[in-house]
């Protein structure tokens, strides 16, 4: 991997970053009054976290921190629409599971690369890595609020 192959890697993660604070912040808005809302709310500003910590890594490596805009229709789709401002809990935490498991994938496989790069510092490696463990926690709140919601669901509960 080249420097310009890292940048532009660090620029999809800076951009799906970005894509995930509006998504969190409209889905915050759309749950306002729910614990879910709150928890939304906190989540962007945590990948508000990491779009700064991308960028800084981009600006260290002498570029601009770029946004390639939507990053996330390409894998979900015709879905992504529906649930801007969606209020099914069930599948808003189902497409933010899958929109969260493709972000550790991702991390996942530069961390690998950047193992075997000249320009795997272990800052840059750690950075990643503790990226990596936030969105393993939002998917983990994820599962567990879904199976909460399934759990009522099928319980006879009057
Ligand atoms: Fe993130
Ligand atoms: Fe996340």
């Amino acid at each position: 991997m080249d420097k310009e192959q890292l940048i532009s890697r660090l620029n999809w993660f800076y951009s799906l970053e970005l894509n995930q604070v509006d998504l969190y912040k409209s889905q915050s808005k759309a749950f306002e009054n729910e614990y879910a809302g709150l928890v939304f709310e906190q989540l962007s500003s945590i990948e508000q976290g990491h779009v700064e910590n991308i960028g800084i890594k981009i600006k260290e490596l002498g570029e601009k921190p770029t946004t390639i805009g939507d990053v996330l229709s390409p894998f979900i789709g015709h879905i992504a629409g529906k649930i801007l401002g969606s209020r099914d809990l069930p599948e808003v935490l189902k497409i933010n599971t899958m929109i969260e498991q493709k972000a550790m994938k991702d991390y996942k496989g530069l961390i690998e690369d950047l193992k075997n790069s000249d320009y795997g510092s272990g800052e840059l490696i750690k950075i990643l890595q503790n990226n990596f463990i936030d969105e393993n926690l939002h998917t983990e709140w994820f599962k567990t609020k879904l199976s909460e919601l399934q759990t009522v669901e099928f319980s006879l509960i009057p």
